[in-house]
């Protein structure tokens, strides 16, 4: 079957270890079953498996791609669940075992013609998204989405800052925040991509490191580094940052003095349960929301796609059809 796998590492060129290619068909046991795969999202966690972050190897090679819709085995249309874990492991919530893992770390990826999955993971697609749509999901979606309703505490009339306006989760966590009735800032580095957030639903858009208008109750954080300072100076006293990624890296000063004198909480977000991706999924289907596609590719032009994320050229998500 065809398939993009990482073969091997290359921190600065990560497209070095891309093969798109054929790879033998899997075959299910036990309670794992199989998707056909329509259409998988691309998402950053491609690019840091395509640098060696998460992945050992002697785990190469390893099928990409955390996101997929497609068809069961008694061609049901569904949405794949990328998080594999144990919910009773986690107190309920599989993201919280220990020893979860996403598809394509430790079991291959949805960048496929089929995927393997627990049959736990597999959960009908509503009729109103298309595949293309369904497929954006579970991953960038899931994760805005329990950042925005489960962590970030906001409430309607609440402000959020987003940093970073362009990207999968900052895109879906503007139109999910937006129809949660927050006021809505952003940054983003880019004119145009500060325009196309306005267009979305943002209420304003500063460029990076802006002085605010006003603190904010939560800033949504994906970008790290280049971001965090500015993140602690706009929350309000006793507010929140709800954090679920460092894209530029992990390691600015944490501002310890700040985090205690103004009372912050700093609250750590990785992407969703199975009820959560059920409740988006619902979203999506009762209000319109749709997610934000910036291009549909056939998955033998992943290079393009995987490219384009790294030119940072994309508003919202590169999305591979099979
Ligand atoms: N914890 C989880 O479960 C989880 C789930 C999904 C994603 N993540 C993490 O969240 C981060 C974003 O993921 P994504 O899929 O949304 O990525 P993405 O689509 O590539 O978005 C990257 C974002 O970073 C912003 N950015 C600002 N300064 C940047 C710089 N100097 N270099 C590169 N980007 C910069 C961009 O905004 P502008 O171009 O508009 O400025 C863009 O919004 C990644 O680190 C990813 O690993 C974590």
């Amino acid at each position: 079957m065809l398939a993009a796998s990482v073969v091997s590492f290359d921190s600065a060129d990560p497209l070095t270890g891309l093969r798109v290619g054929d790879v033998p068909r899997p075959s299910p046991s036990g309670d794992w079953v199989e998707v056909r795969v329509k259409a998988a999202a691309l998402n950053r966690h491609d690019v840091f498996s395509l640098q060696g972050v998460g992945l050992k190897t002697d785990e190469l090679p390893r099928i990409l791609g955390c996101d997929a819709a497609g068809v069961d085995g008694e061609g049901n249309e569904v949405v794949v669940h990328a998080v594999i874990g144990n919910a009773d492991a986690g107190r309920g919530d599989a993201v919280n075992d220990p020893r979860r893992s996403l598809l394509s770390e430790r079991y291959d990826g949805t960048f496929a013609e089929s995927v393997l999955v627990p049959s736990a993971n597999v959960l009908p697609k509503p009729v109103e998204l298309s595949f293309e749509e369904a497929a954006c999901l579970p991953t960038s979606w899931l994760t805005a989405y329990r950042m925005v309703f489960t962590n970030s505490g906001a409430r309607p009339g609440d402000t959020v800052l987003i940093q970073g306006a362009g990207g999968g989760v900052s895109t879906a966590a503007i139109v999910l925040a937006r129809a949660a009735g927050l006021r809505v800032w952003v940054t983003s580095r880019s004119a145009e991509r500060r325009a196309r957030a306005l267009e979305l639903g943002a209420h304003e858009a500063f460029e990076p490191g802006s002085r605010l208008p006003q603190r904010v109750d939560a800033v949504l954080e994906s970008v790290g580094q280049a971001t965090w300072a500015h993140s602690l100076r706009a929350v309000r006293p006793g507010g929140v940052i709800v954090v679920c990624g460092a894209t530029t890296g992990d390691a600015p000063p944490a501002e310890l003095a700040r985090v205690f004198y103004q009372q912050l909480r700093v609250v750590g977000s990785t992407m969703g349960s199975r009820q959560e991706l059920l409740e988006l999924l619902n979203f999506c289907a009762l209000t319109g929301i749709r997610p934000v596609i910036d291009r549909v590719l056939p998955l033998t032009e992943a290079r393009d796609g995987i490219e384009a994320m790294l030119s940072g050229e994309v508003f919202g998500k590169v999305v591979f059809t099979l």
